[in-house]
């Protein structure tokens, strides 16, 4: 839906600058696609468990397949949030042709010149996939997922294990005890309850409560270096990315990404220097400023 390099050009990216890179369920690039696209990428899976698990037996088997280490079982999207803006931007599969996406494509006819002219965009692991994505995850997904899914999915999946869109303590604690190896705490990048606990703020909670053996991951709002740092030094292991390298993409597509990455690097390098810490390991919570 960015651009169409799509999912391999971010892929090479993370490639190599050596971070991992989570495929999505609804990506438009297949398991086996990317792992060809970038043979030497940490792959991590993003599973979302659908009413036919079956299917989901699946994905599993296909991720392990093609040399992918970790799966993300993400937690926060039993139904699709209210994404108003989708709907009234037409945002659907196929795009809607209404009179303001006519007046966009002669504002914009290099971009819609790409689109017409590039391969036509369409899920790569789903088939039911007409309307807007709320629709499709209202569809398809199992809205009753429990930790007995958890269990199943442990059972039949020897790599890492991530649960992600974990919200409370207790919840994080929970699903360490039924097998994951890390949690990240997240709220979809706000696009699902927009009420929804704020993950920095649960962070030091968490970590505390953890055994030091499972990682805290945390994602929402990291839009520059310093955002990251300020999450590792309450306790995170690692960031999680997503829209700053999908402006990127956007922008400049495969070299974009690179831009925004590299940006990044540098912004955390600068900031560790102003802290005057030369490890990561040296970050604490004194390191940052919290309002009161
Ligand atoms: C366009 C878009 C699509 C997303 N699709 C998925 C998805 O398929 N599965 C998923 O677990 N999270 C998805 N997310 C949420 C991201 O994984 C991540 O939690 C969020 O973007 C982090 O916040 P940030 O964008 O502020 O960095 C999506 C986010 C965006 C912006």
């Amino acid at each position: 839906m960015m651009h169409y390099a799509g999912e391999p050009a971010v892929a090479r990216v993370a490639e190599r600058i050596g971070v991992p890179y989570g495929l999505s369920t609804l990506g438009t690039t297949s398991i086996e696609d990317l792992a060809t696209a970038a043979p030497g990428l940490r792959r991590w899976f993003q599973l979302y468990l659908m009413t036919d698990r079956v299917y989901g037996a699946e994905l599993v088997e296909r991720a392990k397949g093609s040399g992918y280490d970790t799966i993300i079982l993400t937690v926060d999207t039993p139904v699709a949030g209210r994404r108003h803006r989708d709907v009234r931007n037409g945002l659907t599969i196929p795009p809607q042709l209404t009179p303001r996406t006519l007046v966009d494509m002669a504002l914009h006819p290099r971009w819609w010149v790409n689109l017409l002219t590039t391969e036509p965009l369409s899920f790569a692991t789903l088939t039911s996939t007409e309307g807007t994505v709320a629709d499709l995850i209202d569809r398809v997904f199992d809205p009753g997922i429990t930790l007995a899914d958890l269990d199943w999915l442990r059972s039949t999946w020897s790599g890492k294990l991530v649960v992600k869109g974990i919200q409370t303590v207790d919840d994080a604690a929970l699903v360490a005890e039924h097998g994951a190896d890390a949690v990240i705490l997240s709220t979809h990048g706000g696009r699902q309850l927009e009420r929804a606990p704020i993950p920095f703020e649960i962070l030091p909670r968490v970590r505390e409560a953890l055994d030091p053996r499972v990682e805290v991951f945390l994602d929402g709002g990291i839009l520059s270096g310093a955002d990251a740092v300020a999450a590792l030094c309450q306790g995170a292991t690692a960031v999680g990315v997503g829209r700053a390298y999908l402006y990127g993409l956007m922008a400049g597509g495969e070299a974009g990404v690179q831009r925004v990455l590299d940006l990044l690097a540098d912004e955390i390098t600068t900031t560790m220097a102003l802290l005057g810490r030369t490890s990561v390991a040296a970050l604490g919570p004194e390191c940052v400023r919290l309002r009161d």
